[in-house]
């Protein structure tokens, strides 16, 4: 498909000061949203705010705080209208919310969030069950969410995350041609950025390569980003895969939080800091301090009492 260059970002959402400049990759950080709506306890607000301003001040480039979905699925994001503002006053950071729908992202685009994450899976079982729709009226609120945030004041970008590109627990094998033929019908509504999300953690590093090369082809350079699980434990491997593959964008969850309530076996995100820890140390520059990520780290452990807490970083520097 021969397609026109993207309209560039009306504000330069990647800039920042001193060393945020200087990155190879860009880490999104998603523990507040992926995170937090699979957390037992309900984060209070002001916690969530200062946890945010210790994750951007860790120099995170970009930060999904929220979502707008209906509270009362997801009690634990109610609040993220309030997030998003408190988000907004941080310096340096690009505010992302998550929004399924147009009424998501009219609540999104009135708090002003930068960017807006669309998920749209490619398992019509997930798609059913995360969001109520089949995977093609999904396709057509992606349309009606473009032209929301292209009438906004603030034009904020919008990426689209395809879930379960890799596998469904529901659905089991998601065939790579069905993943494809999204993507076209994705970009076909003009979505400028796109997401392969492995939903529940099923991927392989020889899969993430070819369906990259695959995508890749189709689209070209509209996919841009990785959202991986370690439910197996193979989300490092699978960011190398993708790396090697020319992927550079990833998201992350501190302390590997995360998994969606509505796919059964989701769990945890890669973790921020071993992302960050690994490709720092291949001289991959994240432009992320890991001291600051620990001292986020403890915030969030404070804050969130009980939940059990992931990644290697923690436990290395703990036995050091
Ligand atoms: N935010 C808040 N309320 C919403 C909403 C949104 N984004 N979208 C719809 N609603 C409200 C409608 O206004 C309506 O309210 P009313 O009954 O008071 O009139 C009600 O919800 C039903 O609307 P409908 O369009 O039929 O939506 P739905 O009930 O089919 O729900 C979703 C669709 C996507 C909003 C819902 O399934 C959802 O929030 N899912 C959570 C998905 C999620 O967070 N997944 C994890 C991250 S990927
Ligand atoms: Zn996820």
């Amino acid at each position: 498909m021969a397609l026109p260059p993207k309209t560039p970002y009306p504000f330069d959402i990647h800039s920042g000061q001193g060393h945020r400049m200087d990155r190879d990759i860009i880490i999104c950080e998603v523990g507040p949203r992926d995170g937090l709506q699979n957390a037992r306890t309900i984060m209070a607000t002001a916690d969530k705010h200062r946890w945010i301003a210790a994750l951007a001040a860790a120099g995170l480039p970009e930060i999904e705080v929220g979502s707008f979905v209906r509270p009362d699925l997801v009690p634990q994001l109610a609040d993220t209208a309030d997030v998003v503002a408190q988000a907004l006053t941080i310096p340096g950071i690009v505010v992302v919310a998550l929004v399924p729908n147009a009424k998501g992202a009219e609540r999104a685009i009135a708090a002003g969030a930068h960017k807006l994450t669309v998920p749209v899976s490619a398992s019509r079982a997930h798609s059913l069950s995360n969001v109520r729709m089949e995977p093609l009226q999904a396709v057509d609120q992606v349309r009606r969410i473009i032209e929301l945030a292209r009438a906004a004041p603030h034009r904020p970008a919008v990426e689209v995350g395809i879930s379960t590109a890799f596998g469904c627990s529901m659905q089991g094998e998601v065939p790579e041609d069905d993943v494809i033929r999204l993507a076209e019908a994705l970009v076909e509504a003009g979505a400028e950025d796109l997401c392969l999300s492995d939903t529940v953690g099923m991927a392989n590093p020889r899969q993430v390569k070819q369906l990259i090369g695959r995508t890749r082809a189709a689209v070209g350079d509209r996919l841009g980003a990785l959202h991986l699980h370690d439910t197996r434990g193979r989300a490092l491997a699978n960011a190398l895969a993708g790396y090697e593959a020319g992927i550079r964008a990833y998201d992350g969850a501190l302390a590997g939080l995360g998994g969606c309530p509505f796919a059964p076996g989701a769990s945890g995100n890669a973790a921020t800091e071993d992302l960050v820890w690994m490709f720092e140390e291949m001289g991959v520059r994240t432009g992320v301090d890991l001291d600051g990520l620990l001292r986020a780290r403890t915030m969030l452990a404070e804050a969130l009492p009980g939940e059990a807490l992931h990644g290697h970083l923690h436990q290395v520097k703990r036995a050091a």
